[in-house]
């Protein structure tokens, strides 16, 4: 049985009074805190080790650990989310890499299309942008309902034998809705389409089983996993990575260059390698392969389970008080534990609000994110305008929170709802 009290006291960050005060973190959904296990581990390798690992780079001891090590992270992130070999992960330094890495080398001609969703966070939408733009294709948008959710049916309509990729959200960040992910995976794979999904809000939350779902590629952002900053995952079908394009290149992608009759002849490493050019983050890597390997001793299906029980009673909590209007659906079986909102009327903002729970309450700073998720597009689509100011609040919840800081907060949440005419 999870002992969740404990879970929290491996989090120093929660455990000081920051300028006096206790803290209630709500913004786990931009940056998950850090247990000790994993900067534990980090340390040990800037302490103990500090060298450099990768194949044919040094070969002493401490780069022999430092290899070691990193493909033994590598091994604990193939287990996350169930890939079916640990050559199927390539580190990244972020999701956002992890995408900009498919859209820009996928084969994809002009004649082809790519399907993405309204709903897509920035990171998301502007890597195929860019590369359509680039291609002369057509990017096709699913339009995601006022509620957030998305409907397979909407993409059977966009997906034709045309379509080379459909990228889009597991997990919103903005309305925290589930994408129907395995139906339009099969909607995409019956046209012979590609399909990247994007698993920052989704794999931290719940089991992602890439193999179970068939997905093709998938992005994960390990700072959104307790794990540290500065580190992503890029999943691939192992024989989708051979055929991918280079990405970056320089050392440590290759197996040799040849020089011969004046000129040189590169011969490039097989994946996972061949997406991790230059020297590697490695005791991000580390850190990154305790985080997981945190997680799934806790056990994905645990932490679903009690994050809908929280996520419901948050949900239920601001609808309740009648004067914010949630974005996303309002049954809490829909959605993860996240929830944007903002006043219904008057003249406070999204900005007040954060400000207010950062600075107002006396025993506590309750800390919440507001702005635009990075997500205007959906935004624009249900009449908000982020290029004049508007936006939202979010507060987003993980393994280290409990039912008492949502009660904390619903009941300050009820004081400054005086404030709204
Ligand atoms: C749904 C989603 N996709 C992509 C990203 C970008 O992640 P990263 O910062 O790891 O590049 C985020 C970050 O908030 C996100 O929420």
């Amino acid at each position: 049985m999870v002992v969740w009290s404990k879970i929290r006291r491996d989090f120093p960050v929660l455990n000081q009074l920051y300028e006096g005060k206790n803290l209630i973190y709500f913004d786990s959904a931009c940056m998950a805190l850090k247990p000790v296990q994993v900067w534990e581990a980090m340390e040990y390798y800037y302490k103990y080790l500090g060298a450099c690992g990768g194949a044919g780079r040094s070969t002493h001891s401490l780069g022999q650990e430092t290899s070691m090590l990193t493909e033994e992270a590598r091994v604990n992130m193939a287990s996350f989310i169930n890939a079916a070999s640990p050559n199927e992960i390539i580190w990244t330094r972020n999701a956002t890499e992890g995408l900009n890495i498919v859209a820009a080398t996928i084969p994809l001609k002009k004649e082809e299309n790519v399907v993405t969703t309204t709903l897509e966070h920035h990171s998301g939408m502007l890597p195929f942008y860019k590369r359509c733009q680039e291609t002369g294709s057509e990017m096709r948008l699913v339009e995601a309902d006022k509620d957030g959710t998305l409907d397979p049916a909407d993409f059977e309509k966009q997906i034709d034998d045309n379509t080379k990729i459909v990228s889009f959200v597991h997990t919103s960040n903005l309305t925290g809705t589930v994408a129907p992910l395995e139906e339009v995976i099969e909607i995409a794979h019956d046209h012979g389409a590609l399909v990247v999904s994007d698993e920052a809000q989704y794999a931290p939350h719940s089991k992602l089983d890439v193999k179970k779902i068939d997905v093709d590629f998938s992005v994960l952002s390990i700072h959104k996993a307790c794990g540290p900053t500065g580190v992503g995952v890029l999943y691939g079908k192992y024989e989708l990575l051979e055929e991918l394009d280079m990405f970056l290149v320089g050392g440590d992608v290759i197996e040799d260059v040849i020089y011969e009759d004046g000129k040189i002849i590169p011969k490039y490493l097989p994946p996972p390698h061949k997406f991790e050019a230059g020297l590697q983050n490695y005791g991000g890597m580390m850190g990154a392969g305790a985080a997981v390997e945190y997680l799934q001793k806790i056990g994905m299906d645990t932490i679903h389970r009690r994050e809908q029980v929280f996520s419901r009673k948050l949900l239920e909590g601001i609808l309740e008080l009648e004067k914010f209007e949630v974005i996303g659906p309002l049954d809490y079986k829909q959605r993860a534990a996240l929830v944007s909102f903002r006043p219904k009327s008057g003249s406070i903002n999204h900005n007040d609000i954060t400000e207010y729970f950062n600075e107002m309450i006396p025993s506590h700073k309750i800390l919440m994110r507001s702005g635009n998720m990075c997500v205007h597009p959906f935004q624009y689509q249900i009449g908000l305008n982020p290029g004049k100011g508007e936006g939202v609040v979010r507060a987003s919840l993980y393994i280290y929170n409990t039912m008492n800081e949502i009660e904390i907060f619903l009941t300050e949440l009820e004081n400054f709802a005086k404030f709204i005419d």
